[in-house]
């Protein structure tokens, strides 16, 4: 079943430490693969629509797909726009219903703020959830920003609730987009200080790809409710894809290379629903 609001799905779950999973999803393959291993977890599922790919096939091509795909789910699934900085992308969103994350990231801090009041207030109007983000983690490692300069604090976190309540709040505490280099440095103990300037606040944490299980639930202990994955399972779609279009003589009908790639996908989307803890959630 479609929901359109992440705050009514988190608030309609069973007490506990578990966050809502969310993947970047791409065309049908992607949503069949995510949505199906949502219903085989017993989970809810968020999922998150990129800028990138919007541009790429438009926001109604993939919100049908999506929407086609969620009709059949027994599981609460939630589509989101992610990381939505293209005006018109999120406007068509809310007029589709998508839950809203306004990404706000490459402005000063009170333009931020301003801009995220704006979508707030356009969200709340059609029912809709919004997330915002604070700190930098939007684009993939960048050698020149040092760690420091990419963390969130919490006396800003406080300071940008208390004007602009929104439903969740993205921030960055070593993690970032894409690829890890080395092992991922998640500040457990900067999130918890976070978490305890906005205690009413559902935190998110982006760029969960390469996170250790055991530092996810580091996280969802320190009140983290929604976990963003893209690279894992892009990465499993492209070996797969590799893998498939390598066998010789080369598979050339498109179910032969396309429903492995769909498999390795829902097997990665099952591993990190476990490691969220959503798995049984649902009955
Ligand atoms: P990864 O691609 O690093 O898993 O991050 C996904 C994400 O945070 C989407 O917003």
């Amino acid at each position: 079943m479609r929901i359109k609001n992440i705050t009514t799905l988190i608030q309609s779950l069973p007490f506990g430490t578990w966050a809502i999973p969310a993947f970047n999803v791409f065309n049908m393959e992607f949503a069949q693969a995510v949505v199906g291993a949502a219903q085989d977890e017993r989970s809810p599922v968020i999922l998150m629509l990129g800028d990138p790919i919007l541009s790429f096939c438009g926001v109604d091509m993939l919100i049908d797909i999506c929407e086609s795909v969620i009709a059949g789910a027994t599981v609460p699934v939630c589509i989101a726009l992610d990381h939505g900085k293209t005006e018109a992308h999120l406007i068509r969103c809310v007029e589709r219903e998508a839950a809203i994350m306004y990404d706000g990231s490459d402005h000063e801090f009170e333009a931020n703020m301003s801009e995220t009041r704006r979508w707030l207030d356009i969200a709340h109007q059609h029912g809709l959830s919004l997330e915002a983000e604070l700190g930098s983690f939007g684009a993939e490692f960048d050698d020149l920003a040092s760690p420091e300069s990419r963390m969130t604090t919490p006396e800003d976190c406080a300071r940008f609730i208390s004007a602009v309540p929104v439903d969740l709040l993205a921030v960055g505490v070593g993690n970032y987009h894409g690829k890890y280099k080395g092992e991922p440095e998640i500040d457990v103990a900067r999130l918890r200080e976070i978490a305890a300037a906005v205690p009413t606040t559902p935190l998110v944490l982006h760029g969960a790809s390469g996170i250790p299980a055991d530092t996810i639930h580091q996280c969802l202990d320190a009140g983290v409710k929604k976990v963003n994955f893209g690279y894992d399972l892009k990465f499993a779609f492209a070996d797969a894809l590799r893998r498939e279009l390598g066998r010789d003589p080369m598979p050339t009908q498109p179910p032969a290379f396309l429903a492995p790639a769909r498999d390795a996908v829902r097997q990665v989307a099952r591993d990190r629903i476990r490691d969220v803890s959503s798995n049984g959630l649902i009955d």
